[in-house]
Order: structure tokens, then C-alpha cells, then sequence
């Protein structure tokens, strides 16, 4: 990663008086104390959340530049991985807030990846009905997706011993994103091409023109090239802004488009756990793009090309050999699904996505059989 000094990136997002911006650049958690007390002025405190793999090396940093601002600021652990997604876990925070004597003047800051974003801003969204919430996402995937969109949550353990993922739940947009590239430098390489998966995820939804830059930014992607990554997260943050602000809270449907591959994934990762979720979205981009073949909606080329940017990010395209008739039972339980028929989101080419509502199962079982 050069050391250079970079610009740092601003992406608006609009959204009325829930607007904010998220900041993008290399090095910079030294400032984010400043960069706080600018964005929320007023605020007392802080409880900075991060995991077991965040907390040393980035938590305390912004516990102590948060500190040298003047804010009362503590450090809060959670245990790394979906397990501290849970509401136990969240009861713990708000102990924690509750300890501190924490009011509207309190800010929660999420230092990890989307798990910790999750978890903090559920905990953010519900604690005297609103703190003011920050993230400062440390992994690609929470850089691209997760901390952008305002969507907060926990699982949801149900009687019957089914982990139901992000059922309790708030929309909840934080006061600022700040998001420092030289984070990633320790993210361990299957985190971080996971997250190229939805970095290629944006260009096929609806930038070709992105699509091509990481194309031709394979290299410095890999190497996780500090000027790099700056651009194409702020491409892809954009781009994900764009599509919260037509539909924040998912009611015209199209939201939806950001679920390419995803009804695919799901079954994926219901079924084995050999896949992080950014390689079985790979998997189950060329498995809609087969689909979208089959029905004469988009040309062999689609995934073609498709297909060689995930392998040359070093992402899966095969789709792993599971059972079809499970791989189909589980691909209808996920909620895109209506009555039988699949609702899938399907590339038409690259940079226009479809929500087709009606594709036959036969049609969705064909394509996972030509993508083995
Ligand atoms: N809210 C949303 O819109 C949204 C969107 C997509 C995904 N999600 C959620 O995000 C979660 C997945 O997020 P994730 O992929 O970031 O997983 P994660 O938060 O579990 O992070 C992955 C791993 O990387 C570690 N880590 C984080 N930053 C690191 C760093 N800089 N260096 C070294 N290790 C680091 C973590 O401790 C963890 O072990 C899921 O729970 C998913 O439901 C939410
Ligand atoms: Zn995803």
C-alpha cells in the first residue's frame, strides 16, 4: 500500500435531515476525533465498539483520538464473527451506555467490520430511542456495503433453535461514515477479496463504465493499492447512496437490485459453510447470469466477462456441487422468493440489472447445473 498522502474522498448521502457524509481517504483515523466533534457538535462522549480483531489496533486509536478531543470516551469489546450479533450481546452494550450515563450527547462509534456496524447501530438506533451512530467500517465489505444504507441488526434465535440473521431489527441512518483504507492492510485475504465480490456486484448493477475500471485496476486491487481503493469504494458507495436515496426503506422494490446473486448465495450458505458471503455472491452472480442466458434476457457474454473479473479478483465462479433439489428448497425460503416461483434479480448486461418476478425453478436449476 504506498504511504503517500491522498486526498480524502467525500460521498453525500441525501436523505433529508437524516443526510450525512461518508469520508474516504488513507491514514486518516489520526483526525477522526476532529472530524467528529465537527459532525456532531455538541456530542459529551463516546463508546467506541470494535471486536476481538479490531479493538487493539484501530479501537484504541479512536478511543485516544476521540479522547484528545475532549469527549469522555470508553472502548467496548464484543467477540469477533456473527455470533456477537445477538441480543445478549447487545443487552451488554447498553449496560455499557447505561454505565456511562449515556444521553443524546453520547455517541456510539462501530469499529469493524459489518457485524460490529450491526450490532452498534441496532444498539444505536434503539438506546433512549436514538444515540447519534458513526461508523468506521475495517473491512472492504463493510466499507462497499454495509455501513452505507442505514440498516441495523441483530439475529434472532427462535424457540425452535433457528438463527433467523438480521430478524430484530431498525432502519437507522448514522451521523457520519469514515472510512480509513490503510485499515485493511491486516485483513486477511479471503475478508478481503469477499469483498471485491460486491465491489464487482456495483458495476454489473448499474456502472459499466465501473465495471471496466476494476477491470483495469485488477493488480492494484490486489495489492490493495491505497489510491485504488479509494476510488472504487467511493465509486461504490455512491452508487449504493444512489440506490438507498430512491428507496431508503425498501418500499418501491428497488432496493432489490443490490440482492444480485444473493438469492443464490443464501442457499449457498444455508448449505455449506465452506463459503464467506462475498464468494458465494460471486458464485451466485455467474449462477444469475446463467439463468438470465437461458431466458434469452442477456447474451453469453455477460458472463463471460463476469466470469474472468471474479477469477481474476481470485473469486470463485463454480458453483459448488450440493444437492440442486435442497440448493431450490432454500432458495425459496429466501424472502425474495414468492409462491414457487422465484423472484430473481437478473443482469441484462453489464451495468443494467431486472427484477424478473416469475423465473421458472427449472430454469434457476439448469443454470446452478451448467455453473458446476
Ligand atoms: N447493514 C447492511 O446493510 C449489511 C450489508 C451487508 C452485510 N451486512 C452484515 O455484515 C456482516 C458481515 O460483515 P463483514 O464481512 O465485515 O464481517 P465481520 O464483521 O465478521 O468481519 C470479518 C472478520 O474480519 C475481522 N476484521 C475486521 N476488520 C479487520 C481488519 N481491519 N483487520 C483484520 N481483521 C479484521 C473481524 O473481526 C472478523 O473476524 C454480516 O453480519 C452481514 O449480515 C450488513
Ligand atoms: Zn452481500
Amino acid at each position: 500500500m504506498s504511504a503517500r498522502e491522498l486526498d480524502v474522498l467525500t460521498v453525500p448521502v441525501e436523505l433529508g435531515d437524516r443526510s450525512y457524509r461518508i469520508l474516504i481517504g488513507h491514514g486518516i483515523l489520526a483526525s477522526f476525533g476532529r472530524v467528529l466533534t465537527e459532525t456532531v457538535p455538541g456530542a459529551t462522549g463516546a463508546l467506541v465498539v470494535a471486536d476481538e480483531n479490531t479493538a487493539e489496533q484501530y479501537g484504541r486509536s479512536v478511543v485516544s483520538t476521540v479522547a484528545a478531543c475532549g469527549l469522555r470516551a470508553e472502548l467496548a469489546r464484543v467477540p469477533a464473527g456473527e455470533r456477537a450479533k445477538r441480543l445478549e450481546q447487545a443487552h451488554l452494550l447498553y449496560e455499557r451506555l447505561y454505565r456511562l450515563g449515556a444521553d443524546r450527547r453520547t455517541v456510539v462509534v462501530a469499529v469493524g467490520g459489518g457485524v460490529v456496524g450491526d450490532l452498534a447501530g441496532f444498539v444505536a438506533a434503539t438506546f433512549a430511542r436514538g444515540l447519534p451512530f458513526v461508523q468506521v467500517p475495517t473491512t472492504l465489505l463493510a466499507q462497499v456495503d454495509a455501513s452505507v444504507g442505514g440498516k441495523t441488526a441483530v439475529n434472532f434465535e427462535a424457540p425452535d433453535g433457528l438463527v433467523v440473521k438480521n430478524l430484530i431489527g431498525a432502519f437507522y441512518q448514522p451521523a457520519l461514515v469514515y472510512i480509513d483504507v490503510a485499515t485493511l492492510k491486516t485483513l486477511p485475504h479471503r475478508e478481503y477479496r469477499s469483498g471485491l465480490a460486491e465491489v464487482v456486484k456495483y458495476g454489473v448493477i448499474l456502472d459499466e463504465e465501473f465495471f471496466g475500471t476494476v477491470e483495469q485496476k485488477v493488480a492494484g486491487l490486489l495489492e490493495r493499492d491505497a489510491e485504488a481503493l479509494a476510488l472504487v469504494i467511493a465509486r461504490c458507495c455512491e452508487i449504493k447512496a444512489q440506490v438507498v436515496q430512491a428507496d431508503e426503506r425498501e418500499q418501491t422494490g428497488y432496493r432489490a437490485i443490490l440482492n444480485l446473486g444473493h438469492t443464490f448465495a443464501h442457499a449457498i450458505e444455508a448449505l455449506t459453510e465452506d463459503y464467506l458471503h462475498g464468494e458465494a455472491v460471486a458464485i451466485g452472480m455467474v449462477a444469475a447470469a446463467r439463468t438470465a442466458e437461458l431466458l434469452g434476457l442477456t447474451p453469453r457474454e455477460t458472463r463471460e466477462r463476469l466470469t474472468s473479473l471474479l477469477r481474476a479478483l481470485d473469486l470463485p465462479a463454480q458453483f459448488p456441487p450440493l444437492d440442486i433439489t435442497r440448493v431450490l428448497q432454500a432458495m425459496r425460503r429466501d424472502k425474495k422468493a414468492i409462491g414457487g416461483r422465484l423472484r430473481l434479480v437478473l443482469p441484462v448486461r453489464i451495468g443494467e440489472v431486472r427484477v424478473v418476478e416469475e423465473v421458472p425453478e427449472e430454469v434457476a436449476a439448469e443454470a446452478i447445473r451448467l455453473s458446476r
